[in-house]
Formats: C-alpha cells, sequence, structure tokens
C-alpha cells in the first residue's frame, strides 16, 4: 500500500495571495514550490504485503491544481494501484514525458489543456490511464483608469476602468477621501457625482479580477473636485460722487478662481488674493478687489461681481445695490415757476472750488444763445426769455481737478399757454337736435376751459348743446385758462340755426314716355345730410316707391295712363325733419300703327287710305306716296303714275313727345301696259331703232306720247299699221325723251294679274310704263382745250418748264375714255392733264384720242407742242464778192422756234425780210453787211456780220 497523501493546501495558498494588496508573477510560483515540498517530505508513509501476485495498475488518479495561470508553473502526481511496479508517462497533446510528475508551465492562453497519464505494470504489462482536463487562464495585468481631469460639484463625471485578462475580468470600484470609503460601485465604468462632504478630491480605486482565475489588481486615481460656490460683496452701500471706493468680492473657490466686476455697463478684471485653506475639507476662499470711482450720477447703481471656476470655468455672481449720492445738484435760483416769455435762472450747487462749470441738457452740452446766458464762472444759466421748447433735463458738470462730476438732474417742465384755442363742432345746427363741441388749447399744465353761448355758461373741455329756440345765429365762445400763468384766451364760433330741410327741388324730363326710362334727381339743402324717397303715383294708384337721391322710371306696364305724380320726400338723417315735393306729367306713349286700304290698285281709281295708332296724349299723321306728302288720318289717293309697286307710308307723331312711328303698305298697280326696245342693241345715233307698246290685250287704241306729247309720224319715224311699233328710220340726239303709249280698251272685261281680280272700266285711257331713250353718241368734235380757253389750235406754243392745264374735250354719250399720247407715247387716260413740255426737240406732236365704248367710234385732237428756242446758227447766204452797178441777192437764215424775223444792217441804214437784193454804186474796196435774226416769240436776237469785196468791171484805171 502507498500512503497517498493529497494536496490540500494549494487553494489555501490562493486564499493567502488573495488577500494581499498586490501581487506579483513570481511570488505564487515559490509559494507553489513551497507546498509541493511540503507534499514530498510526507510521502515517506508507504507499504504492502510481500510475495503477494502481481496486480495493477488500477486506482489510476492525477492529482494536481484544475486551473492554470499562463506563465506559472504546475506539477501534476500519478498514482495508481500498482504491484509489483508499474511505469509512469504523460501525454500532453502530441508530447510523452515519463515518470510520475508532470511539469507544466503554459505560455500561451488556449482554452483548455488535457493531461493524460498512463500506467503499465511492468510484470504483467497491464496498463491504465487517466486523463484531467485544466482550465486556462491569464492575467490580470495593465489595469488603468481613464475619465475627466476634475470633478465638478453637483455634477456626475464618469470613470472607465480597463485590464487585461483571460478569459475575462470583472471590475468592483471604490470612491474614497482621505482613507474614508464613501461609495462603492461594479462593472466596467462608474459615474459619480463629488459626495457632498467631499471638498478638495476624491479617490478613485478600481480591482479587476480575473472570472475564472480570481487573481486580482488594482489601481487608484485621485481627482480634485472643482467649485464655486457662497459668494458675497463688501460693499460700503452708500457712495458719494467723485469718490474712490473699495469693494471686496469673496467667493469659496477650489482650486482657483478668476473675478470680473461691472458697474453701469462698464467691466473691470478684479485682482485677486488667495486665502489659505482654513479646516481640511473646506472650500478655499478666494477674494478680490475693486477700487471705483462715481463721476456719474445716477440714484441707485447695481455692482457685480462674477466669479469663474478656472478649471472648471462655472462662475457665479453677485450684485449689491449701491446707494449714489451726488454732492452737486442744479436748482431753480427763485421759487417763481419756469412760465414760457419770463426770465428763469439755474444754478450749479454744491461745488467747492470748480476748475470749469459746463451745463448739459439732455446730456447735450449747452452752449450760451441769445435766449441762454452763462454767468462769467458760469454757475448761473439764465433763459431770457424762457422759451417751450427748453423743456427738458439739466445737468451741470463739474470738473475739480479728476474726476469730473455730473450734477443730479433737474426737470425742467416750462409753463405755457394756452395759445391755439380751437373749437371743433358744426357750424349749423338743426332745432331740437343735440351737438357735441369741443375746445383744445396748448397749455402746460393742463387749461380749464369755459363755454358761453347767449346768457349761459358751462365748464369743462366738452359741450354737449341743443337749441330749442328758433334764433337767426347763435355765438359760441370757449374761453381757456391756465391756473399757473393765469392767462387766459378765448375762441368764438358762429353757429346757423336752421329748422329742418330747405330748398327742396325735384328735377327730371317735361313728360313720361312708356317704354322709355326717365331720370328723376331730387336735392335739398340739409344739415349734416338727407334721406330721399320717392312715391311716384296716378290715379290715386301707387305705381313705384323708391330711395336715393335719383330715379329712373320707366312705365311702359302703365301705358294707358295719363297724368302721373312724382314725388320727393327729403328727410334729414338726425333730426328726421322732412320737406316734400313733386312734378306732375303727362305721360306719352305710341304703337301699334296700321294703314287701312287697298293694296291692289288700277291708274286712273280713287282709294282711300286710314291710318291709326295707340297714341297718347294725342297724334298728327303724315302721309308720303310717290315722293309726295299729305297731312292727316285719312288719305284719297288716284293712282295716275305708272310703277308696278309703289310704298304708301304714313308716319304717326306724338304730339307730346315727338317721337314717331310709320307703316308701309307696297300699293301694286295692275295697269300692265309699257313701252320696250324691240331689240336689245342700244340706242345708238344715226343707227335705226324700234319701240314695242306691249300688253296682255289687243288694245282698242294706241296713241304714242313723247315727253307727254303726242307723235307724229314723219319721213324718219314710222307706226306699225296697229301702232304697236314705232320705227326710227336712224336716231338723232334729239330722240332722247319719255316714251309712252296711251291705250284706250273697249268693253268691261276682267284683267287676270297673279293673284288679283280688278275691274277695268272700258273706254279709259290708261297710260304705259314708260321707255326713257338716251341716244348713245360721239365721239364727236374733238378738242384740245386749255383750261378756261379756246382749243389750242395747230401750234401751241409753251416755254420751257411751263406746267398748262389741258382738256380733251369731246362730245360723247356715255363718257367717252380719253387717251393722251406725246412725242409717240402715252401720256394719260385722264381727260384733263396737267402738261409739261419735253425738250429737246422744241417741236413735238401732242395729241388725245377719245373713245365712246357704246357706239364703238373714236375721235382724235392733235397740236404741236412747240418751246421756244433760238435764234443760233444765223447764216448770211450769197455772192462773196460785189461788182458795181451788179444787183445781188442775199438771204438771212436761222434756227429759230417757234420763227424768227430778220433786219439787216448796210450803209448804216436797215433792211427787214430774209430775202434782199443789194447794188452797190460807189467805188468802195469793201462792204460790210449784217443781219440779225430776232425771235418773234421770245423777242431773242442773233447777228451775223459778213464783209464782201466791191469791184468794178469797168474800171479800167484810166
Ligand atoms: C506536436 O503537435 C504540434 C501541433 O499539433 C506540432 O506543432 C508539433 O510539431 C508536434 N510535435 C511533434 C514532436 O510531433
Ligand atoms: C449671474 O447669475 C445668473 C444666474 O445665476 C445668470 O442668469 C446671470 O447671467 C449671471 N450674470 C453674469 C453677469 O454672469
Ligand atoms: C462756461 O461754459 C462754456 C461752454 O459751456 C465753456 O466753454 C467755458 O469754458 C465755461 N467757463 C467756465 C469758467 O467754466
Ligand atoms: C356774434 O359775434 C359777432 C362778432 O364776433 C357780432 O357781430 C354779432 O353781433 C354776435 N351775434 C350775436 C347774436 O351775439
Amino acid at each position: 500500500m502507498v500512503l497517498l497523501v493529497r494536496i490540500v493546501g494549494c487553494c489555501c495558498c490562493w486564499t493567502v495571495c488573495s488577500s494581499m494588496d498586490h501581487h506579483s508573477a513570481a511570488l505564487p510560483s515559490l509559494l507553489l514550490l513551497a507546498c509541493l515540498a511540503g507534499f514530498s517530505t510526507s510521502e515517506t508513509g508507504a507499504g504492502g504485503s510481500v510475495g503477494e501476485t502481481s496486480y495493477g495498475p488500477s486506482s489510476v488518479e492525477i492529482d494536481g491544481v484544475n486551473v492554470v495561470t499562463v506563465g506559472i508553473p504546475y506539477y501534476f502526481e500519478c498514482t495508481a494501484s500498482c504491484f509489483p511496479g508499474c511505469k509512469y508517462s504523460w501525454t500532453r497533446g502530441n508530447v510523452t514525458t515519463q515518470g510520475p510528475v508532470l511539469s507544466l508551465q503554459l505560455l500561451h492562453t488556449m482554452p483548455t489543456e488535457t493531461l493524460t497519464c498512463t500506467v503499465v505494470n511492468t510484470a504483467t504489462g497491464g496498463s491504465a490511464s487517466v486523463q484531467k482536463t485544466l482550465q486556462v487562464t491569464a492575467g490580470p495585468s495593465n489595469i488603468q483608469i481613464s475619465g475627466p481631469t476634475y470633478l465638478t460639484d453637483g455634477v456626475a463625471s464618469t470613470f472607465s476602468c480597463s485590464a487585461s485578462c483571460y478569459p475575462s475580468c470583472s471590475y468592483t470600484w471604490t470612491v474614497s477621501w482621505e482613507g474614508q470609503q464613501l461609495s462603492s460601485h461594479e462593472g466596467e465604468s462608474i459615474s459619480f457625482a463629488p459626495y457632498q462632504s467631499t471638498v478638495i478630491a476624491e479617490t478613485l480605486m478600481c480591482v479587476a479580477q480575473d472570472t475564472v482565475s480570481h487573481l486580482f489588481i488594482s489601481t487608484t486615481l485621485t481627482r480634485p473636485v472643482a467649485s464655486v460656490s457662497g459668494i458675497s460683496i463688501e460693499s460700503p452701500g452708500t457712495v458719494t460722487m467723485g469718490k474712490t471706493y473699495a469693494f471686496t468680492c469673496n467667493v469659496a473657490c477650489y482650486p482657483s478662481c478668476s473675478f470680473t466686476w461691472d458697474y453701469m455697463g462698464k467691466t473691470f478684471q478684479g485682482d485677486q488674493t488667495e486665502i489659505p485653506i482654513l479646516h481640511k475639507g473646506e472650500r478655499r476662499k478666494f477674494v478680490s478687489h475693486q477700487d471705483i470711482t462715481f463721476s456719474e450720477y445716477s440714484k441707485i447703481e447695481h455692482l457685480t461681481c462674477v466669479a469663474t471656476n478656472s478649471i472648471s470655468g462655472a462662475s457665479i455672481n453677485t450684485t449689491v445695490e449701491l446707494t449714489v449720492i451726488d454732492p452737486i445738484s442744479v436748482r431753480a435760483t427763485s421759487e417763481a415757476l419756469p412760465i414760457a416769455g419770463k426770465s428763469f435762472s439755474l444754478q450749479c450747487v454744491g461745488s467747492q472750488n470748480p476748475a470749469s462749470i459746463t451745463w448739459l441738457k439732455n446730456k447735450q452740452p449747452v452752449s450760451a444763445s441769445q435766449t441762454v446766458h452763462f454767468s462769467p464762472d458760469n454757475v448761473t444759466m439764465t433763459f431770457g426769455p424762457l422759451l417751450q421748447a427748453d423743456d427738458g433735463s439739466y445737468q451741470c458738470v463739474v470738473a475739480e481737478g479728476e474726476p469730473i462730476i455730473q450734477s443730479s438732474v433737474y426737470e425742467m417742465q416750462v409753463n405755457y399757454g394756452p395759445s391755439s384755442v380751437v373749437i371743433t363742432g358744426v357750424d349749423t345746427m338743426t332745432l331740437g337736435m343735440t351737438y357735441e363741441f369741443e375746445c383744445s388749447a396748448s397749455c402746460y399744465p393742463a387749461c380749464q376751459f369755459t363755454w358761453s353761448w347767449g346768457e349761459e355758461t358751462s365748464p369743462g373741455p366738452k359741450l354737449i348743446l341743443q337749441l330749442e329756440e328758433p334764433e337767426q345765429t347763435q355765438n359760441l365762445t370757449c374761453t381757456a385758462l391756465n391756473p399757473t400763468t393765469e392767462t387766459s384766451v378765448a375762441a368764438q364760433k358762429t353757429l346757423h340755426v336752421i329748422d329742418g330741410p330747405t330748398n327742396i327741388h325735384v328735377r327730371g324730363p317735361a313728360f313720361l314716355t312708356a317704354g322709355v326710362e326717365s331720370n328723376f334727381t331730387c336735392s335739398a339743402d340739409c344739415h349734416p345730410s338727407c334721406n330721399f324717397s320717392w312715391i311716384v303715383s296716378a290715379d290715386e294708384q301707387t305705381l313705384l316707391v323708391a330711395q336715393g337721391s335719383t330715379i329712373s322710371v320707366d312705365l311702359s306696364a302703365n301705358a294707358s295712363l295719363s297724368d302721373v305724380s312724382v314725388e320727393c320726400k327729403a328727410q334729414e338723417t338726425l333730426s328726421h325733419l322732412y320737406i316734400e315735393n313733386n312734378l306732375q306729367l303727362q305721360l306719352a306713349s305710341l304703337s301699334n300703327i296700321n294703314i287701312a286700304g287697298d293694296s291692289a290698285v288700277a291708274i286712273g281709281s280713287e282709294y282711300t287710305y286710314r291710318c291709326s295708332a295707340v297714341c297718347a296724349p294725342s297724334c298728327d299723321f303724315t302721309w308720303r306716296f310717290m315722293g309726295k306728302i299729305f297731312e292727316g288720318d285719312q288719305l284719297d289717293l288716284t293712282i295716275s303714275d305708272y310703277s308696278k309697286i309703289e310704298p304708301l307710308t304714313c308716319e304717326a307723331k306724338n304730339t307730346l313727345s315727338n317721337t314717331t312711328i310709320t307703316a308701309t303698305v307696297n300699293l301694286t298697280v295692275t295697269d300692265p301696259f309699257s313701252v320696250r326696245a324691240s331689240s336689245q342693241a342700244p340706242p345708238v345715233a344715226g343707227r335705226p331703232f324700234a319701240l314695242l307698246c306691249e300688253g296682255p290685250q289687243e288694245p282698242d287704241s294706241i296713241t304714242w306720247l313723247k315727253n307727254k306729247n303726242q307723235m307724229l309720224a314723219s319721213e324718219r319715224v314710222q307706226f306699225s299699221p296697229d301702232n304697236t311699233t314705232i320705227t326710227f328710220s336712224f336716231l338723232v340726239r334729239e330722240d332722247d325723251g319719255l316714251y309712252q303709249c296711251l291705250v284706250v280698251e273697249g268693253e268691261n272685261r276682267t284683267i287676270h294679274d297673279n293673284t288679283l281680280v280688278v275691274v277695268v272700266e272700258g273706254g279709259v285711257p290708261n297710260l304705259s310704263v314708260g321707255y326713257l331713250m338716251e341716244v348713245n353718241y360721239g365721239p364727236n368734235e374733238v378738242l384740245i382745250e386749255k383750261a378756261n380757253e379756246l382749243p389750242v389750235g395747230e401750234v401751241m406754243l409753251v416755254q420751257p418748264g411751263s406746267t398748262t392745264e389741258l382738256q380733251c374735250s369731246s362730245q360723247c354719250f356715255p363718257a367717252c375714255l380719253i387717251t393722251w399720247f406725246y412725242q409717240g407715247t402715252t401720256l394719260s387716260t385722264n381727260a384733263s392733264i396737267s402738261f409739261t413740255p419735253v425738250i429737246p426737240p422744241y417741236a413735238a406732236a401732242l395729241s388725245c384720242i377719245a373713245s365712246n365704248p357704246v357706239t364703238g367710234q373714236n375721235g382724235s385732237a392733235m397740236t404741236t407742242v412747240e418751246v421756244p428756242d433760238g435764234p443760233t446758227n444765223v447764216v448770211i447766204g450769197g455772192p462773196a464778192a460785189l461788182e458795181i452797178g451788179v444787183t445781188a441777192s442775199f438771204t438771212c437764215s436761222a434756227e429759230c422756234s417757234p420763227s424768227c424775223t430778220f433786219t439787216w444792217t448796210l450803209y448804216g441804214g436797215t433792211m427787214t425780210g430774209s430775202v434782199i437784193d443789194i447794188t452797190v454804186n460807189r467805188h468802195v474796196s469793201s462792204e460790210s453787211i449784217s443781219c440779225q435774226a430776232e425771235n418773234t416769240f421770245t423777242g431773242q436776237t442773233a447777228t451775223a456780220n459778213e464783209t464782201l469785196s466791191v469791184s468794178d468791171p469797168h474800171w479800167c484805171g484810166c
């Protein structure tokens, strides 16, 4: 038997380890070795029964820890029940070692490690093995706390702890101050606010423990607590302007604070002094001193001290109220009130020895002016006189070395008025009506008002007035009194008192017309205004009720009425007093015109027509027939002239309104005889022509009339045997005229003409429809004429550049078409032209042709247009030499338009004519002749000279 002693102290060893504050990696392995050493010494106890037969291995066991930490060496022993002896071997992964003890030191973390112990009986060779699985841990190490660098009073801060562990770590925290634990917490991070009684700093400890090995490691961190509290200012409370005061700001602050002062909007940085800690755990006290000199006056001012923590930036502040006393003040020099227009003085009081005094009004400097004067030392400011505009806040500024002090304020309110007294309200009052009047004035202080009218008075700015007695006018007076200046001013208003509306007028047309809108306007004098209402009535019957100053009346539905009343009532809007007026009008109506009588009529018979219309009050009737006018509602008419259809018109005119309506009947004349040309060709002078008398029946006799005169046969005019045809062998212009046939029929007979049945009596001569003959002729006598002058003739002389009004006249019916030709081209197709010659040539043909489109005949006129020119090119023709006693002939020629006359000069005399004969009788060697050509139209001249030699054939020289 082998006595086995179990190692049980290992856990105990670790317990000791755990209780230590700190541990190192070396220490546990030393302890473990010590434990194993103890084990080795207690192994002495062994026993067995000798001689027994071999057995085992059995009860194989592995002794050792279940958890191993990386880096620490461990020992494991394998035991077995075995005889006579056994061999031990270990397998760890693919490594096998011999012997009962296995030494193990892991270098890396891994989830688990498995150890196998195999025991072999050396005698029998039997074997047995056993396995042990180890948990592997690492750490903890590298512990670290992270978080803010300070704690803030009353604010939670978060810190976190980290460490290296395998497989994992758990964290516990403790917060302490000066060894006294304040709180504890579990978890990776902690969030906490500084403990209330902790004032300077707090210490955080984090313990990280491996969750498997339970080995642990810890670290601590101390953080200051930033705080600022308990601020106060030490202040004298009351200060005098111009003096300097020290103020102290106290505050409890850790670790340090900066200070800022605020006074009247100005900021000062405080100089700082630190006071040492009084007691452990108490906040440090800080103070700040500030010197302030007061120079601006204000009764109560606020001084603020702001303390700012230098690490957290948190700030607190406190404010004290300072009562500022101003030793300088402004006062009036007298008891009298400041009154506009009077003199008034202010004085700067309280200064001992001023270097200078200046004055401010509403904080702006005051300078001397016409009304503001200063005493030489500026102590007194005098207003002479005081103006309303001098109202304001006055201060004096005193310089007594440094600083400059502003005085307290004198508020000047100038007393003035009354001025601008005004009464508002109506100018016209209606009796019995209530009116309000108001009186205003410019015053300080407020004025007192008194009203008076007639014998009565009333106080106050407002007056409610109602007049009962009719009076022509009323004077209303308002008196404004300033009780301070004891001045009063009155205003007056004249009121017109009236008794309701007046002067009503109704305006509109003189009569009404049925179916036509008529506007009526009503006007009246009203105060303040009137409402107008209307009643339109007839025969005690109301036709229309309306409102407004203008109404529109249309009585188309009441056309049968005659007398209408249009009444207007003007009523005052406030008093309801009213006035009325009306117009009495007649109503004009006109409609339904009608003509009664036959519409089918025969020539020569008499017919009666009646015209009627619905008309009020009455109508006049006018008839129109064939250009004639007849008066009266009845018309007796005898049809004497033929026209197939002729309108008969009746016009009815209303005697009141002058409006008219008309009616027309078309009278159809049933007499059917007429004259017409026998052919389509138009009547042309010189050609034959024939007219026919046509009717539905053979007449008893036919007589031909021209222009109502009976026609007789002649050489040129022939009648057919039954007189139905009249033939002209050729026409002349004098055949123009109205041709009719007068037909006389015998027995009574009935003529059917469309739907009419008319009885025509025999023996009655009936005149036919006429034929108006207009003979077409021409052109005859085509002439070119100057305007209002005779024909131009064969030659027309015109000046170059001149304009001549020309007309091509011709005798034509119908009017001829005219074409002008000049120099061979068409000039115009108008009968009249404005003619300007074109030069050269100085002579050209101008012609006009007249053509008649009906007769197809043409005619023309021509003239030669001559433009004056020359003389040029004067030439003397004849022999070059003369013989004495021999007659020679000379001609003078020139280019002239229209013509020239010639004058010769010879022997100092003159001769005229284009040709002259000359005979020389004297003995001269040569003879001079000249010819002057003169334009007969322009009078222009040109001359040619010639010198002729003279010889004497009979001269022998003896
Ligand atoms: C044992 O196994 C590990 C990995 O399994 C291998 O790296 C090592 O070489 C092996 N050792 C031997 C002696 O075979
Ligand atoms: C003083 O503190 C109050 C609140 O505590 C804050 O509203 C104010 O702004 C502070 N004033 C200054 C000048 O810091
Ligand atoms: C008086 O006041 C005026 C302007 O306000 C200034 O210019 C002048 O120097 C003052 N004089 C004294 C003696 O203070
Ligand atoms: C009203 O006053 C005017 C002058 O302002 C005066 O002429 C008139 O007589 C006065 N009328 C009455 C009725 O007192």
